[in-house]
């Protein structure tokens, strides 16, 4: 049997993990992390996205065919994206958001999630960790939205 594929998504801004704002996100890159992350999964395939811009994020999300389920970390976009919600809310796809920050406990404006109410859940505050985390959770449940 084929393995079963999970699509990460990362957002605007998260190409420069490791260089920006470390005191927040840490000294790590995402590609870095990936590398301790994809041998702790040997039979799924992880499929790593990265866009600044929300349309690509949106199709993406759309090739529904290319991936079983999807962990996403949409950033800044999170905050501001009816279209990136809807798109979540479109596609039949277990879909679960990620923030490596805990955005409850920063600005406020950071306290509004629009995209959340359309994924399954959210892990947020928990590091570079949430991304596995969600994994297990995709795994766990067979890949069940
Ligand atoms: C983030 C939190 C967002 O508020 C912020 O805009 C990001 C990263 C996080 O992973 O903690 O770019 O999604």
């Amino acid at each position: 049997m084929a393995n079963k594929r999970i699509q990460i998504i990362n957002g605007p801004n998260l190409n420069m993990l490791g260089q920006r704002e470390p005191e927040i996100y840490g000294s790590r890159s995402f590609e870095q992390y990936l590398e301790k992350l994809r041998p702790k999964f040997p039979d799924i395939d992880i499929l790593y996205y990265q866009s600044n811009i929300e349309g690509e994020i949106i199709n993406c999300l759309q090739n529904v065919t290319a991936y079983d389920a999807a962990v996403i970390n949409l950033a800044g976009y999170s905050h501001t994206s009816v279209s990136i919600a809807d798109t979540i809310k479109a596609i039949d796809k277990l879909v679960i958001e990620v923030h490596i920050s805990n955005v409850h406990a920063r600005e406020e404006f950071r306290h509004k999630l629009l995209t959340a109410s359309a994924c399954k859940g959210v892990i947020t505050g928990l590091g570079l960790d949430g991304y596995e985390l969600a994994m297990r959770y995709c795994i766990q449940n067979n890949f069940a939205g």
